[in-house]
């Protein structure tokens, strides 16, 4: 069985006090992850240290077997507050183009192309490409981030609260492009209904991590909405959970 993320004894500070604290968690090769927890319970930055852009104070973690500055270019990532200047004149194809330059690579060839059209069609936002981002609905555009993280074909996709900022049809409709991705996936989400969309285990991060296997969900699906307060009392406690 192939690990794509390993995390050992992580502990990690901005300041004086441990915002995550002693956290160890394997993730497999094309295994689905949700993460969930209240605001401030440190999901953003569990991802943020995955991606490398944060140092643990202490413990380790690895991306296939290397360490996250290196593992860094394995992960597609659609960060939560994404400073998009929406006045910029470039169209939806651009901005997913762009997440296939790097400092190596500054122009596009008939590959990139190829890439364009195939996520495109497999996130189905070929009428998209030609428009301005800043003209795109919340959910269109959301959509076009998504691609523009698949573009580098990456093997881990990590995105952060997916689905903030849109209307219920849209966030079932991302969820379930996402069940259709087949890499290793983790997701960030308030919208607890991710949980009933084919997730393969639950991330609760409250300064520590409660992995949870299976949930048993205190209303049933076809009731409808249920409260994530409720969920989160009976997630956010050692009852059930396996470390
Ligand atoms: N750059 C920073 N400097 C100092 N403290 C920070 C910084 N970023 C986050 N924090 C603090 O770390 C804690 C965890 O924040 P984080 O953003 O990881 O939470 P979260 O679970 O993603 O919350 P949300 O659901 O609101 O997105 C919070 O108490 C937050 O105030
Ligand atoms: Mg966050």
């Amino acid at each position: 069985m192939q690990l794509a993320i390993e995390v050992k004894h992580l502990f990690f500070a901005y300041e004086k006090e441990y915002v995550l604290e002693d956290i160890s968690a394997t993730i497999k090769d094309r295994e689905y992850i949700a993460i969930i927890g209240p605001n401030g319970g440190g999901k953003s930055t569990f991802v943020k240290l995955l991606l490398g852009l944060l140092t643990p104070t202490k413990g380790t973690i690895t991306i296939y077997g290397t360490p996250p500055s290196k593992g860094r270019e394995l992960i597609g990532y659609l960060p939560q507050n994404i400073h998009f200047n929406l006045d910029i004149p470039l169209q939806a194809r651009e901005v997913i183009l762009h997440g296939r330059l790097s400092a190596k690579k500054r122009t596009f060839d008939r590959d990139d192309l190829q890439m364009l059209e195939h996520i495109a069609q497999q996130l189905h936002i070929t009428h998209l490409l030609n428009k301005k981002i800043g003209e795109l609905s919340g959910g269109e555009r959301q959509r076009v981030l998504l691609a523009r993280a698949l573009a580098t074909k990456p093997k881990i996709l990590i995105l952060d609260e997916p689905t903030a900022a849109v209307d219920f049809k849209t966030q079932k409709e991302i969820y379930q492009l996402l069940q259709e991705l087949d890499l290793t996936k983790i997701v960030v989400s308030h919208d607890v209904n991710i949980l009933l969309q084919g997730v393969d285990r639950v991330f609760y991060i409250n300064r520590k991590l409660y992995i949870h296997n299976n949930i048993n969900l205190p209303i049933t699906p076809q009731e409808g909405h249920f409260c994530e307060m409720e969920i989160f009392e009976k997630l956010g406690s050692e009852n059930g959970c396996t470390h």
